[in-house]
């Protein structure tokens, strides 16, 4: 089992990333959280310290690459890393009747969710290796395993992420740093709330922060849940294309569009 003293969380001000700075919470742990909402940011430092953990936070845009090299390479100077979580992230959709999506939208939520991933494990791969020790673990989705028809650009930033990490792993572990890939179907939380759909298998932000902190403590190389979602959105790839698009098309799904821009 591996047992992480000193964890880096982006995305740590809400939802999945806030639950997991409470799941690592403890004595003995430091944590360094990521967002950019200071009000909430602190609120979850103060819950985790109030745990017994040593919190440090940064009221940092994932997508600022000069600001996270330099915030995390101080800190992982000070305090290596164990373990780093690439959680940040956002979501943006079609609305009914669009036909394509918001390129300003599109483009910030790219910066968020593959640019904002790069920039929090680049800092830490070459460090990571020279200590022949670590562990980088990336959020994913199971809208990254098949394109949608609510969201293709969110879509295309999971499927990036998981194929960025499948990379990292057939590299680095070989210089003794872990890679581990979450596939996640529906939490409950504020990115998922805002998306209109049913929710089959939803767990709480609490559940799955449990079953990721178990995962990633036994090394393992995915961490996937739930797998009925996982082996539907599987099987939806080994059918005809175009009668998945048709069966996909039967769901009633809003995703809105996110407000963010690249330059907020
Ligand atoms: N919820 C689900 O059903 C689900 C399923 C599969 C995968 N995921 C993934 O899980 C991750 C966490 O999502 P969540 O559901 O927990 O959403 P959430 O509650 O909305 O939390 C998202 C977090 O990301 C942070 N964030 C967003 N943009 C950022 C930026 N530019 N710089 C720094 N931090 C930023 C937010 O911080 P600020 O608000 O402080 O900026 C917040 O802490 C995402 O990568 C998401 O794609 C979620």
């Amino acid at each position: 089992m591996l047992r992480p003293r000193s964890v880096l969380i982006t995305g740590a001000s809400s939802g999945i990333g806030r639950a997991l700075a409470l799941a690592y919470a403890g004595p003995q742990m430091r944590l360094a959280l990521i967002g950019r909402d200071g009000e909430r940011l602190r609120e979850a430092a103060q819950s985790a310290a109030s745990r017994g953990a040593d919190v440090d936070i940064g009221q940092i845009d994932v997508r600022d690459r000069a600001a996270m090299q330099a915030w995390i390479a101080e800190r992982d100077t000070r305090i290596p890393f164990d373990l780093a979580i690439a959680n940040a992230g956002i979501t943006t959709g079609l609305s009914d009747d669009a036909v394509s999506e918001d390129p300003e939208a599109v483009r910030a939520l790219i910066a968020t969710n593959l640019i904002g991933v790069l920039n929090t494990v680049e800092p830490l791969i070459a460090p990571m290796c020279a200590r022949g020790r670590g562990q980088l673990a990336f959020i994913g989705s199971i809208a990254g395993l098949r394109g949608l028809p609510y969201s293709p650009a969110y879509c295309a930033s999971k499927a990036a992420v998981h194929v960025y990490a499948e990379s990292l792993r057939g590299r680095l572990e070989r210089k003794g740093v872990l890679v581990s890939l979450v596939i996640a179907g529906f939490v409950k939380t504020p990115l998922n709330d805002s998306i209109s759909s049913v929710k089959p298998f939803e767990l709480s932000d609490t559940q799955a922060a449990e079953i990721i902190r178990r995962g990633l403590a036994r090394g393992k190389a995915t961490i996937i849940f739930p797998l009925v979602l996982y082996f539907a959105a599987r099987f939806g790839r080994v059918l005809p294309a175009r009668l998945t698009d048709r069966l996909l098309a039967q769901f009633d799904v809003e995703v809105p569009k996110t407000k963010e821009r690249v330059h907020s």
